[in-house]
């Protein structure tokens, strides 16, 4: 059963799509009966009811006793109109180059980077030149960053800080929350040109494109690479970052935020991510926090602490 249940594991995905795709959470304002919420989908009858009943044996939403169906808070999260904006996740994680990079890993765990395989081309590059497929990406890191931004903002101390720089920032959801609970931050957001692009600038953002591989902001008092170095290999990270801390102002911080890995395997986002990492990266893996600080050494850095974030995740406080 456990072999079944993980090779049926990809119909968590497409089912979760699939709901989404038809816009069934978006419909669940309150308890609705089957018919009614199938009119409104405007779906064949027995799709939305088989659908359904996968959901709700997931608890995505729930079926009454009366045979409605009912939103849960998990429901509320795949709204569109959720503040959060996780729904983004649920279309980048279904698009096809993703699943199709996941199928090239399983068909062929040897070769180097599982996405190029089945894409033709890097995923950042890929990107690029699918514009659609891009800003759903970004979407979706941006619903990850408005959590960071939340859970960096409680976690340290940003008194001494004024110019932070968020390096691989996206459209800049993390810092527009971050600065948003410290007033006094000016915020930087570092992203490739497309990315920030579809940013918007405040007065107290600025967004920059460029390739932080060759020129990165420099003269900020704390720099964040969050969920950033998972996606390179360790020369690609430890080049990052040395040019990270040769553009720290005097006494800056460079600040590494991660999926929390554990020396031992634990089920848990981090081993899955690691393998996301395997699929979608030359090189990307989620690193332990040994292995973090290592990098952060080789790039002439001293980890300094390890905060645990609420999000789950682990900033490491480098000087
Ligand atoms: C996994 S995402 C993380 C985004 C965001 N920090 C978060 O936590 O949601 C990696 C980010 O790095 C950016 N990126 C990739 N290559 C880059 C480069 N050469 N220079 C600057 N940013 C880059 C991507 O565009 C993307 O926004």
């Amino acid at each position: 059963m456990r072999v079944i249940e993980a090779l049926l594991g990809s119909i968590d995905a497409a089912a979760l799509g699939a709901l989404c795709a038809l816009e069934i959470p978006d419909h669940l304002d309150g308890p609705l009966p089957m018919a009614v919420l199938t009119e409104q989908v405007g779906a064949d009858h027995e799709l939305v009811e088989r659908l359904v009943a996968y959901a709700a044996a997931r608890g995505w939403l729930r079926l009454d006793r009366a045979g409605r169906v009912r939103p849960t808070r998990t429901t509320r999260f795949l709204r569109r109109d959720h503040p959060g904006g996780w729904r983004a996740w649920v279309d980048f994680a279904t698009g096809p180059e993703v699943f199709a990079a996941l199928a090239a890993l399983a068909n062929d765990p040897t070769v180097a980077d599982p996405f190029t395989t089945a894409n033709g081309s890097p995923f950042f590059t890929w990107q690029q030149h699918h514009e659609d497929r891009h800003g759903t990406f970004d979407a979706a890191m941006a619903a990850g960053g408005r959590l960071h931004g939340f859970a960096l903002a409680g976690a340290i101390d940003w008194s001494t800080v004024r110019r932070v720089c968020d390096v691989g920032g996206g459209t800049g959801a993390l810092l527009h929350t971050l600065i948003g609970e410290h007033p006094h931050l000016h915020g930087v957001v570092l992203d490739l040109p497309a990315v920030v692009a579809r940013g918007e600038a405040t007065e107290r953002l600025e967004l920059v494109g460029g390739d932080a591989f060759v020129n990165v902001v420099p003269g900020c008092d704390a720099y964040l690479l969050v969920n950033v170095v998972h996606d390179w290999d360790d020369s690609s990270a430890v080049a990052l970052l040395s040019r990270v801390a040769a553009a720290r102002a005097a006494g800056g911080r460079v600040i590494v935020v991660e999926h929390l890995r554990r020396a031992r395997a634990i089920d848990g986002i981090a081993l899955r991510s690691d393998l996301l990492m395997l699929a979608l990266t030359p090189g990307g893996r989620e690193r332990t926090g040994a292995e973090i600080a290592a990098l952060g050494t080789r790039a002439g850095l001293r980890l300094e602490r390890e905060v645990p974030l609420v999000s789950g995740d682990c900033a490491y406080l480098f000087i």
